[in-house]
């Protein structure tokens, strides 16, 4: 009953209005507050695209330290929130631990659960922007079993995460500049990508006006799946599972086949149908990680090269516009630098943080915001005469 417009997975549905980042899904244009999202990832490091995301303007010098200050003021977590940890398998997968820290959180910061205080939304987002590379290295320590290193606030954000994940206490840590550029440009590229499953998740949860941590989970959540978030972990099991050069077509051809629930992972995306302005940057960023770790003939960039050559000059792909999306070549990358599959998705949540933080603040600072309360159409059975259950 009732008459509503039926949109399936929203293709053309606007949930709200938003200032934050446009995309121009046929000519492949991302900007965030305006700015290409290529001229981001050259010219500026991470903590400034968070700037922009959550305040709407770069930070000039001033402003940009202010901020790094700020953040890093807040890196350490509480060290109760560390014995959440031990109630996990050491097998557990990394998202699914993400999910119960992050929503813990609520319960060690009731004053920044406060969403009607601006004060209080504001150092609830620069919680959540300094404390997800400690919790997501800290589930990635717990897993190998190695112990939690506190942050160094001397360090970048990037330097300081790398250097939670691979440092140990009992040894000197230096990184490769090119190493942890790389991890900036990463963490540039996944800050924000307007209404998508998990964002859109973070302002439906927080539509109710619950409080920020509990809705960042619920985006960690969203974001674990592999058509969403999960991919970069989904093209790696992928690539390991074509192995050679010589089985792509095997694979190509399933990917086609109606009959097969088989996809590429890493390709197609809802509004690029175009090449995803990420991928290309991505792709150059993982020949130069492969260059500086001297690692040559790497199988998987091979078959992920050959793979794309393919997609690229077959008729399914190009008619249904189906192009290497950001996740496409980001997993070679990451395990080039060591980090284990199952982290992959942790570092996409760690970096779309920003984003959905600024969304959920944008949200909450509308006028027009509802709670977000979708209708159906009905397709049961009518009203009919109950059947005691002696008669059923
Ligand atoms: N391989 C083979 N065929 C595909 C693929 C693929 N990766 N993606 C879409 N198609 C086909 C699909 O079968 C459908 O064909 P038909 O029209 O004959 O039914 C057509 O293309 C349209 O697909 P759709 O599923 O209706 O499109 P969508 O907009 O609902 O889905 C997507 C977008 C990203 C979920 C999908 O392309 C996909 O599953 N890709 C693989 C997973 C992936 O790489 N996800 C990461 C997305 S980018 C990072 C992020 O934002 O999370």
């Amino acid at each position: 009953t009732g008459y509503f417009t039926y949109d399936p997975g929203f293709t053309s549905t606007a949930a709200c209005d938003s200032a934050i980042t446009y995309i121009d899904g046929d000519e492949g244009v991302l900007l965030h507050r305006g700015y290409a999202i290529a001229d981001l990832a050259e010219n500026c490091d991470f903590l400034e695209v968070c700037h922009l995301l959550l305040n709407g303007e770069l930070p000039n010098p001033q402003q940009k330290s202010d901020f790094e200050r700020t953040i890093t003021y807040h890196t350490m977590v509480h060290e109760q929130l560390a014995k959440f940890y031990s109630g996990f398998r050491r097998d557990a997968h990394p998202m699914a631990i993400m999910c119960g820290v992050v929503g813990a959180l609520s319960a060690f910061y009731h004053d920044s659960t406060d969403i009607f205080d601006p004060v209080q939304r504001k150092i609830a987002a620069h919680r959540l922007i300094a404390k997800m590379p400690t919790m997501a290295a800290m589930a990635h320590k717990y897993t190998v079993g190695e112990p939690f290193m506190y942050p160094r606030n001397d360090l970048t954000y990037a330097e300081n995460f790398l250097y939670m994940t691979f440092g140990t206490p009992c040894e000197e840590w230096t990184v490769d500049p090119v190493l942890s550029e790389a991890m900036d440009k990463i963490f540039i590229l996944h800050a924000d990508h307007e209404q998508n499953a998990s964002t859109s998740t973070v302002r439906l949860a927080g539509s109710s006006h619950a409080n920020p941590f509990a809705c960042i989970a619920s985006g960690i959540a969203a974001l674990w799946g592999p058509a969403h978030g999960g991919a970069n972990e989904a093209v790696l099991k992928m690539l390991e599972e074509i192995s050679s050069v010589d089985r792509i077509p095997e694979f190509v051809r399933r990917a086609k086949d109606k009959n097969d629930s088989f996809r590429l992972m890493g390709f197609g995306h809802r509004v690029y149908k175009n090449y995803d302005p990420r991928a290309k940057i991505m792709r150059e960023t993982c020949y130069q990680v492969l260059d500086r770790l001297g690692i040559q003939d790497e199988p998987h960039l091979a078959i992920a090269m050959e793979l794309e050559r393919i997609a690229l000059s077959d008729e399914y792909f190009i008619e249904k516009k189906l192009y290497p999306n950001v996740d496409f070549y980001s997993g070679i990358i990451l395990k080039a630098m060591g980090f284990p599959t199952s982290m992959f998705t942790v570092l996409f949540a760690l970096a779309r943080t920003v984003g959905w933080i600024s969304q959920w603040k944008e949200m909450i600072e509308d006028p027009a915001q509802k709670i977000g309360r979708p209708r159906q159409l009905f397709t049961g059975n009518p009203a009919r005469p109950f059947v005691p259950l002696d008669k059923r």
